[in-house]
C-alpha cells in the first residue's frame, strides 16, 4: 500500500510540474494575465504552485503516457475521465487555472482547477482516490505549517484564492475545506497542531449557514482550554476581497475582535427574537441548551449554563436537571 501510495503521489507531483511548465509558456499567458488580475503576486503562486491546465482534450494524458504512466493509473487518481460509454479517456482538467492541495508532509495529492471566466462550474476538484480523502484535507495546511515554527491558530476559510490572498498579505495561518463543510475529522486533525480555530466564512447566507454547521460540530471537541471563534465578514465580502481593500492590519485587527463560541451561541439563539416575551425566551433557552448538550462535560459547560441562567432568570439547577434528560429537547 505504501508502494502504490508512492506511486500515486509520484504522478500527481508530474502533474503538478507540467500545469507549472504550461502556465510558463505562450499558452499559460491568459492564466498568468488572470492570476495578475486577481492580484496574486508571482512569489505566491510559486509558493503555492499554481499553475495551469491548458484547453486541450489530451495535453496531460500524452504528457505522462510519455513517461510510461498507463491510462488507467491517471485515471485512478483523477487526472484523466474514462467515458464507459465510448471508451474515450481524456483530461478531466482544462482551460483552469490549477491549484496543487498538498497533504501535511508536501506531498500533492489533488487539484482544485478554477475556469479563467464565469463558466461553471467554477472550480473543478479531483474525485475521491486512493490518496485523496475530500473531507479530510484542507488546502493551505502544508504552507501554514511551513511558515510558521509554532501554528498558534488556525483560521478556517472557504476557498482558494482566500487561502492565497491572505498569505500573500503575510496571514499564513489559512486553510480551507474544500467546497465542503467543516468535519469532525477537519477539527480533530487541527485541534491536534493548534488550540485555537478562527471560522471566517464569506460574507453571505452560505457563508453564515456555514458558520452555524461549524458551531454544531465543533461542540463536542471543546475540551482543555481549546478555542473556537467565528469571524463574520461584510455582507458580500470574503477574506480574499477584504484583505485587499482593508490590508493586512484590519483584517488581523478583524481576526482579534472575533467572537468567542459562547458569544457566537447566545447570539445566534437571540437573533430574531423578542426575548422581552416569555415564549420567545423559551425557545431561546431551548436553543442553547441543545448546543449544550453537545458540549463535553466541563468547567465551559457549566459557565454557559449560569450565564445562560442569568439571562433567562430561570435556575441554574432546572436547566441541569433537563440536561440530565437525554435528548432533553429533542422532542
Ligand atoms: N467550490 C467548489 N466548487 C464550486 C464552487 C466552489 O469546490 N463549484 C469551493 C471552492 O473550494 C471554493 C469555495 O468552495 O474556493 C468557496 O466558493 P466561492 O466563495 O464561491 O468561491 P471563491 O473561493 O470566493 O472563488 P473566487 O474568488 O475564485 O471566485
Ligand atoms: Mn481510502
Ligand atoms: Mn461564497
Ligand atoms: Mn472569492
Ligand atoms: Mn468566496
Amino acid at each position: 500500500r505504501e508502494k502504490k501510495r508512492k506511486q500515486g503521489v509520484n504522478l500527481l507531483e508530474l502533474a503538478a510540474r507540467f500545469f507549472r511548465e504550461r502556465m510558463k509558456m505562450a499558452e499559460g499567458q491568459a492564466a498568468r494575465g488572470y492570476l495578475e488580475r486577481r492580484g496574486l503576486s508571482p512569489q505566491v503562486v510559486e509558493e503555492y504552485g499554481i499553475g495551469f491546465a491548458p484547453n486541450d482534450w489530451e495535453a496531460l494524458k500524452r504528457h505522462l503516457g510519455e513517461q510510461g504512466i498507463s491510462e488507467a493509473v491517471q485515471v485512478e487518481y483523477g487526472l484523466l475521465i474514462h467515458r464507459e460509454d465510448s471508451g474515450r479517456t481524456y483530461d478531466r482538467f482544462r482551460d483552469r487555472v490549477m491549484f496543487p492541495i498538498r497533504d501535511v508532509k508536501g506531498n500533492t495529492i489533488a487539484f482544485g482547477g478554477r475556469v479563467l471566466g464565469d463558466a461553471k462550474p467554477k472550480y473543478l476538484n479531483s474525485p475521491e482516490t486512493p490518496v485523496f480523502h475530500k473531507g479530510r484535507e484542507l488546502y493551505g495546511l502544508y504552507e501554514a505549517r511551513q511558515a510558521h515554527r509554532q501554528l498558534e491558530r488556525v483560521l478556517i476559510v472557504e476557498g482558494y484564492m482566500d487561502v492565497v490572498a491572505l498569505a500573500q498579505f503575510g496571514i499564513r495561518n489559512a486553510v480551507a475545506t474544500l467546497g465542503t463543510s467543516t468535519s469532525e475529522d477537519h477539527l480533530t486533525r487541527l485541534f491536534r497542531m493548534v488550540d485555537e480555530v478562527v471560522f471566517c466564512f464569506d460574507g453571505d447566507r452560505a457563508g453564515r449557514q456555514a458558520a452555524t454547521r461549524a458551531l454544531e460540530t465543533v461542540l463536542p471537541l471543546m475540551i482543555d482550554g481549546r478555542q473556537a471563534r467565528f469571524l463574520f465578514l461584510p455582507e458580500g465580502e470574503d477574506p480574499d476581497t477584504l484583505v485587499r481593500s482593508e490590508g493586512t492590519e484590519a483584517f488581523q485587527d478583524r481576526v482579534t475582535c472575533a467572537s468567542p463560541l459562547s458569544e457566537f451561541l447566545f447570539d445566534q439563539a437571540a437573533a430574531g427574537r423578542d426575548l422581552a416575551r416569555i415564549e420567545e425566551r423559551e425557545r431561546y433557552a431551548s436553543q442553547v441548551l441543545k448546543a449544550l448538550a453537545r458540549l463535553p462535560e466541563g468547567v465551559l459547560k457549566s459557565l454557559l449554563l449560569s450565564e445562560l441562567a442569568k439571562r433567562t432568570g430561570v435556575e441554574q439547577a432546572r436547566f441541569e436537571s433537563l440536561l440530565a434528560v437525554p435528548d432533553p429537547v429533542a422532542a
